[in-house]
């Protein structure tokens, strides 16, 4: 009987807790500021600043009523090329530049939360100059939301806790029942043994909170890292161009001489490192060319001192000194990347990542080098396969795999691009 009663109660106090994060869960997918963030503040201010879209401020008044907003936000092309007339107006206004289509991207419910931020949006910060991103930034502080993975834990801490008082009152319940049928009082089983049995009697229950548990962890992990680094210091990272001990300028070199990067960076191609040039490299060249149109003789006197040269005997008469180059990009020790595999197998350009080398007369990062930028590229490069012989079976097979299913883009994502281990050690 009173087994009955307590198992009841735990009946219900999980199922109540099954519900609490169903619903969290809930929330969160519908986030409508990360959402926001995520998904327009890159064209969009919530001030009447105009960035590559319109400043949305008071948007609610000027266009249509009813389900236009949800619907352009959905799918912009189709009421532009259905004839609407604001949305070809707004479309004229704005240069005709494209807005994105979020059909497929987002469901109803994520437009119905943005629309809800956009209704309510955060009070602006001060600093106008500092735009869109600075007033996302702010309504992340604003809003505040609790991590369910925190939730998770607490209400573990507490189920325990529920559980032990639980257990001690049927068991004082059963040892005053015993007193008065004259029994003897039954010691106490141990909470382990309880667990035990509680376990094996309830399976599914425990099953779908096991999934409950794993699913949140991942997914509270996985954006908590994704996010890792993204604000990092790349505001004062960006354009990192410390001055070199020798004023090399690859516009000079890789530009208006046009030699090949692989010339100097010749590991490119071949290891996971591109490698900076030793100074028997630039003496290919500079045993014969003594001054630069800059600098004169000045810059390129160094590269003697480094080397040992004496371009007056025309002989390496002292010691070597290598040139202490300044690294310009850094990624952790924890993390591979791999020339190589980017420049030849995924056929990526080195401006993709480095940005115009050419036209830089000293070096600078152009990239977050974060997991979050490699991520992005992953997701959106399709693998380069046709024609290529390192994949020509593979893509034979998924092509056959997925015939006729959908119009599969291989992106880097679907060959492992995602996995935490070809990333880390
Ligand atoms: C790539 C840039 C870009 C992104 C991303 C983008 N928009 Fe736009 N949006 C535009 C442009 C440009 C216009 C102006 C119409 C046009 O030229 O197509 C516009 C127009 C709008 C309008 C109408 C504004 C007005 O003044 O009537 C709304 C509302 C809107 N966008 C909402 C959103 C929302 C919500 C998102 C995110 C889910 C979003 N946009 C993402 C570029 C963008
Ligand atoms: C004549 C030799 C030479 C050529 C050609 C050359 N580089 Fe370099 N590169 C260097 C040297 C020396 C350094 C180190 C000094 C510096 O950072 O400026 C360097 C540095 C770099 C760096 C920064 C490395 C770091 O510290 O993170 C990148 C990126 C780079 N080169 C890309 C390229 C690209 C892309 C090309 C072709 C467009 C190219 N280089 C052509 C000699 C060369
Ligand atoms: C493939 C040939 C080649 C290589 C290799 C090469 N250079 Fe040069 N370098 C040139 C040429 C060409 C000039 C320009 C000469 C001119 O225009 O008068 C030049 C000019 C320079 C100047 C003078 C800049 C100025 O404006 O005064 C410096 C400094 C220099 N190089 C450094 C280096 C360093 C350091 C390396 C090795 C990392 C290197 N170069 C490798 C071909 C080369
Ligand atoms: C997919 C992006 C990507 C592409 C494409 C790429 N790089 Fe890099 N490069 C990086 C990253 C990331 C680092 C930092 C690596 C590190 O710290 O381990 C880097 C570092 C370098 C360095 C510094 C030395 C080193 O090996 O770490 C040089 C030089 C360089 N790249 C040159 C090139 C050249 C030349 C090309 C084209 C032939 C190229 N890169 C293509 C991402 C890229
Ligand atoms: C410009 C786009 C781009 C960027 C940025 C980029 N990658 Fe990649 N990455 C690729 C492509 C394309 C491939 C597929 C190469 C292939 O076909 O094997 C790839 C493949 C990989 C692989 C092998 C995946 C597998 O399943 O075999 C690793 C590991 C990797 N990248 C690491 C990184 C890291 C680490 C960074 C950031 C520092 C990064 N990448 C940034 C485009 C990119
Ligand atoms: C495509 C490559 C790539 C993949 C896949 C990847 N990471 Fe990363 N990760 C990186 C890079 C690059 C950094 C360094 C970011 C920085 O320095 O800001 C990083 C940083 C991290 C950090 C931060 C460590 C620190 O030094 O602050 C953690 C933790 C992490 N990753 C965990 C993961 C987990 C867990 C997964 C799998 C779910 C994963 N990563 C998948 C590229 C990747």
């Amino acid at each position: 009987m009173q087994n009955n009663m307590s198992h009841f109660s735990l009946k219900s106090l999980f199922g109540a807790v099954f519900l609490f994060f169903a619903f969290s869960f809930g929330l969160k997918a519908q986030d409508g500021a990360k959402l926001f963030k995520q998904n327009c503040a890159v064209c969009h201010a919530l001030t009447d600043q105009k960035l590559t879209g319109p400043g949305l401020a008071g948007v609610f008044d000027r266009a249509p009523k009813g389900d236009w907003l949800k619907n352009w936000i959905l799918n912009n092309e189709k009421l532009i090329k259905g004839g609407d007339a604001y949305a070809n107006k707004i479309y004229n206004d704005n240069g005709k530049a494209a807005m994105t289509v979020f059909e497929g991207q987002l469901t109803d419910k994520d437009v119905d939360a943005i629309l809800a931020f956009m209704k309510n949006p955060p009070p602006p910060k001060n600093d106008v100059a500092a735009g869109p991103v600075a007033g996302a930034e702010a309504t992340e502080e604003v809003k505040g939301g609790i991590d369910p993975l925190y939730l998770l834990l607490g209400a573990i801490v507490i189920l325990a806790l529920v559980l032990g008082a639980l257990r001690s009152v049927r068991h004082s319940l059963q040892n005053s029942y015993n007193r008065r049928e004259g029994k003897a009082e039954t010691p106490e089983s141990t909470f382990g043994q309880e667990v035990k049995e509680w376990i094996s009697g309830h399976r599914r229950l425990v099953g779908v909170f096991v999934i409950i548990i794993a699913f949140g962890g991942m997914k509270s992990c996985w954006d908590a890292c994704y996010d890792l680094g993204v604000y990092y210091d790349w505001e004062t990272q960006k354009g990192y161009n410390p001055e070199q001990p020798i004023k090399f300028s690859h516009k000079l070199h890789a530009g208006d001489n046009e030699i090949a990067c692989q010339y100097c960076h010749n590991s490119v191609e071949k290891s996971r490192h591109a490698g900076i040039p030793t100074v028997n490299v630039c003496m290919n060249c500079h045993k014969g060319i003594q001054t630069g149109p800059q600098y004169g003789e000045k810059e390129i006197a160094k590269i003697y001192a480094a080397s040992g040269f004496n371009p007056k005997t025309g002989v390496y008469d002292a010691p070597e000194n290598p040139i202490k180059w300044i690294k310009v990009h850094t990624l952790p020790d924890h993390v591979y990347f791999n020339h190589s595999q980017h420049v030849v197998v995924g056929k990526q350009e080195c401006a993709t990542c480095h940005g115009d080398v050419k036209k830089m007369t000293t070096v600078e990062q152009k990239n977050p080098l974060t997991m979050k930028w490699c991520i992005e590229c992953h997701r959106k490069t399709e693998v380069a396969m046709e024609g290529n012989a390192y994949y020509d079976r593979m893509h034979k097979a998924l092509k056959e795999k997925y015939k006729g299913q959908y119009d599969v883009k291989f992106t880097v994502d679907k060959i492992g691009g995602l996995e935490c281990a070809k990333c880390h050690y």
